[in-house]
């Protein structure tokens, strides 16, 4: 089946609307100095834009508009609560990946019926947690998966709403090969051959109401033009279905729409929509979908202060109070994050290395970057860390994670407080 490929347009990234902005020489959030959230709660500190949130939901709710949609939030980009709870509000769903992620939806006032489960390793506890919750669909990876789940709501007295993941086995163009799930040699979904005994399994399974299928083929995706083919390789799936007598509700195209770190040019919510709500229409199924880094990616900052200015092998390094405990892609994904002074001072630019305080020569945040060079005190922004940023954090070197700060206009309300050592041993026990 042809699949109309509309151009990819430049992605708005300095418009009026922008989150961080510079006023005075001093970036903002929104209506408030970045400066005076530091006074308040220190560094390292996530800083999110509530506008900037709400206007992605709004723009891709907008586009879909056309066909039945449900937009469910992959919570795993940034589960903070704040932001689940803005989201909840506007109408989202949610795509949950474990029973800790299906719980904070639930808690920040999700309802079961707007929530997918996806990921290959659901345990019999997220399987009856989902089947508790009564959640929308559970998204099945494999044949024991599916009928450990057949099993178990039959124990229940339940029938378990299921889609089939396939792996349509495309190698989409992600910027690492971590983040690409689509081709047959990951461990993700089923192949589409497979998938059809797979579904008529299902539908003759006692515990299991066939509902959806889906498919999700990686993460920073910045062209259209990889969905169009997966949705291709499911539509051929869904007709031979429905020729079967299995029809189905809804279908899920995943997450994965990219956002521009560098100015690249990044397919918008429009052009995303133009090449797949034509054909979702003519299926007359429901479009789900499970964007995650599109709604928060651009909407986080991490403020750091630069702790030592340092030189030596050639090499001018900034090393920040923020490492790869608190922002992990830069040496996790060689994740490219844009890195300016909160305050400019209009000072001589300089390569640096701008790196952290961890023990590991992959503790960094940028490499050989040009910017002015800071002095030690002076704070950093790095750009474009909404989504995988807080959520990848751990402790690593006994940090106690950054705190979190959401801003709405001139309000900023902390959103999670910073850790202390205390938590860092608090489930430690039998001392
Ligand atoms: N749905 C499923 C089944 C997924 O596995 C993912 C992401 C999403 C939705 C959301 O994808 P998004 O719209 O955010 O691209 N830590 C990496 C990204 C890993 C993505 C994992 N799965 C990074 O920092 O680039």
């Amino acid at each position: 089946m042809a699949t109309r490929i509309p151009d990819i347009s430049a992605a708005a990234t300095l418009d009026a609307a922008a989150p961080f902005q510079r006023q005075n020489d001093v970036l903002h959030c929104e209506d408030v100095p970045l400066p005076e959230l530091v006074a308040r709660w220190g560094t390292p500190l996530y800083v999110y834009s509530r506008g900037a949130v709400r206007r992605r939901y709004h723009e891709l709710d907008e586009a879909l508009s056309p066909v039945p949609h449900l937009i469910a939030y992959s919570v795993k980009a940034n589960p903070n609560l704040a932001l689940l709870r803005t989201l909840a509000e506007m109408g989202a769903g949610a795509d949950v990946v474990s029973g800790g992620e299906l719980r904070r939806a639930r808690m920040a006032g999700i309802p079961g019926e707007r929530i997918v489960f996806s990921g290959v390793g659901k345990t019999i506890n997220e399987l009856a947690l989902g089947l508790n919750e009564e959640i929308y669909a559970f998204n099945v990876e494999s044949e024991g998966e599916l009928c450990a789940l057949s099993d178990l709501a039959c124990a229940m007295g339940k029938k378990a709403p299921v889609a089939i993941r396939i792996n349509p086995d495309i190698d989409s163009p992600t910027p690492h090969h971590y983040t690409r799930t689509g081709h047959a040699a990951t461990k993700f979904g089923i192949a589409a051959a497979r998938a059809r005994d797979l579904y008529s399994i299902a539908a003759r399974l006692q515990g299991i109401r066939v509902l959806g299928i889906d498919v999700h083929i990686g993460s920073q995706i910045l062209d259209v033009a990889p969905f169009g083919l997966a949705l291709d390789a499911i539509l051929e799936l869904v007709h031979k279905l429905k020729q079967e007598d299995i029809p189905l509700e809804f279908l899920d195209l995943g997450g994965g729409l990219g956002i521009s770190y560098q100015g690249e040019p990044a397919a918008t919510a429009q052009a995303f929509a133009d090449a797949v709500v034509p054909l979702v229409a003519e299926t007359g199924l429901r479009l789900v979908v499970e964007p995650g880094r599109y709604i928060v990616g651009e909407a986080g900052v991490l403020l750091t202060r630069v702790i030592y200015v340092k030189e030596g092998g050639g090499k001018r390094f900034v090393i920040t109070d923020a490492g790869m405990n608190d922002l992990i892609r830069p040496s996790h994904y060689s994740g490219w994050h844009a890195v300016e002074p909160v305050e400019s001072h209009d000072r001589p630019l300089g390569t640096v290395d701008i790196v952290g305080p961890i023990c590991e020569t992959g503790d960094f945040l940028a490499l050989d970057r040009e910017i002015e060079i800071p002095k030690p005190g002076e704070l950093l922004a790095i750009h474009t860390v909404g989504a995988y940023g807080f959520s990848m954090s751990s402790q690593y070197n006994q940090r106690p994670r950054p705190a979190e700060v959401l801003v709405d206009g001139e309000t900023a309300t902390l959103v999670r407080r910073r850790e202390t050592f205390e938590d860092l041993v608090a489930a430690e026990v039998g001392l």
